[in-house]
């Protein structure tokens, strides 16, 4: 299998970063494909814990090729951090390439995400004011400005002077905000420019090279299905697709090219900033869930939202992303329950009619409104950090499993029990 996507069957923390990082060991390529520094991977090997917003999962690897694809918009700032990070800590990062055509975040983006959020109040996002949204804006409207824009200083000043002006008169104008320093960008996006240039290649053409070697390929997904821009919780989402098919539009490659699809699934659901969540625990179980699982933001710190696993959202995440293989994450933290819940479909109540919805609704007011229906499993005691093989789960454990992989309608490939790289278990 040379080609396989891994992405977030929920919205976002599912624990990618570890799926990738085990399947990158027998992979000679590791590609993001979308999003930027809003997302956080967490990885943790003998070596202690390494969290990167940019940088691929497999830069720890040094066999693998560590790709940031077409469709991720860089801060330059965050990512020339986190190179000087891994640098500190004994890991050369030559095996880095950075896509020419990838966008730039700017700093009048991230101005304009808080300037947006504030405006908007109480209807805000919840973004992680990184800027994310302003910087695929910008793309969309061909403002952008992009990695390659910064070898030529000519370029880079003019596409800076129109996008500065357009973007001073947003910020002062409409927000009544300061906006930036068109000299100070420029100086400080030319300093990035030496820093970054050693990396910046056709990203495409080499990921094409290494398929056509018969190379093992890897394609990192960032977010969650349900936070992308055109299948998500609108407006609750992010500003790019998440879902398996932008790996080819993100990192250059046709849609024949990719063999596997593997969807992350965390073994209940989180949520962080604002949006419907159905399933969404207000009690001493979501409590529980925060305090075992570390259910904070790697990237704002922010508590996550936690809930029950729901099985809607993951048939529609199969059915989005073509999944052939899932992904269980963190089922050691439902150790201890004495009962799970999982939801298997919604109801809705509207004019004295009452409708089931087994598979995700198609209208927006349907999803807010509705009523999770909860199947109810017997829990598990035992601590299961230690198990390495299926059979050794406890059988509420195995049957819960069972559950997921019959509903979904696709094999589980791999459980992971703890937060440590050998702490999976193979199916
Ligand atoms: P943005 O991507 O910063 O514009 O934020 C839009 C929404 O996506 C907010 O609800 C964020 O909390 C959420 N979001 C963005 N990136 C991640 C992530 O990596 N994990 C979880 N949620 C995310």
């Amino acid at each position: 299998m040379p080609a396989t996507v891994v992405v977030g069957t929920q919205w976002g923390d599912e624990g990618k970063g570890r799926v990738i990082d085990n399947l990158a060991e027998q992979s000679r390529m590791v590609v993001r494909f979308q999003g930027g520094n809003n997302a956080g991977h967490t990885i943790v090997n003998e070596e202690g814990e390494f969290k990167f917003h940019l940088l691929p999962s497999g830069i720890l690897y040094s066999h693998v090729t560590s790709v940031i694809g077409n469709g991720v918009v860089i801060s330059p700032r965050v990512l020339c951090e986190e190179i000087d990070g891994l640098k500190g800590r004994g890991y050369p990062v030559d095996n880095l390439r950075i896509s020419g055509n990838a966008h730039l975040i700017m700093p009048y983006h991230i101005l304009l995400d808080a300037a947006s959020e504030t405006m908007l109040g109480r209807r805000k996002i919840g973004t992680t004011k990184r800027g994310i949204g302003p910087a695929y804006t910008d793309k969309a409207a061909r403002l952008g400005i992009r990695v390659q824009d910064l070898s030529d200083k000519k370029i880079l000043r003019q596409k800076l002077d129109t996008a500065i002006s357009v973007k001073n008169d947003l910020l002062e104008k409409v927000y009544n905000n300061p906006g930036v320093d068109p000299f100070e960008v420029m100086e400080q996006y030319a300093e990035y420019a030496d820093r970054l240039s050693p990396y910046i290649d056709d990203t495409s053409l080499l990921i094409d090279r290494a398929l056509k070697r018969g190379e093992q390929v890897l394609f990192e997904g960032a977010q969650g299905t349900l936070l992308d821009i055109d299948h998500g919780t609108y407006p609750f989402v992010t500003s790019s697709n998440p879902i398996a098919g932008e790996a080819c539009v993100g990192a250059g490659v046709g849609p024949t090219r990719i063999d596997e699809v593997i969807g992350v699934c965390k073994a209940y659901t989180t949520r962080v900033g604002e949006g419907p969540f159905p399933t969404e625990l207000f009690n001493e179980v979501g409590d529980y869930l925060v305090k075992k699982g570390g259910e904070f933001g790697t990237t704002t710190g922010r508590q996550r939202r936690c809930g029950w696993l729901d099985l809607v959202l993951l048939r529609y995440a199969v059915r989005l992303n073509g999944l052939t293989g899932l992904a269980i994450t963190k089922l050691d933290v439902l150790s201890g329950l004495d009962q799970i819940q999982v939801c298997s479909m919604y109801e809705h109540e509207y004019d004295d009619q009452k409708d089931n919805y087994v598979d995700f609704p198609p209208h927006q007011s349907i999803f807010y409104h509705c009523t999770p229906v909860y199947e109810t499993l017997p829990g598990w005691q035992e601590d299961i950090t230690g198990v390495r093989k299926l059979a050794d789960l406890p059988s509420e454990a195995r049957n819960y499993l069972e559950l997921i992989e019959e509903e979904a309608g696709v094999p589980i490939k791999s459980i992971s029990v703890g937060p440590g790289r050998d702490e999976t278990v193979e199916v």
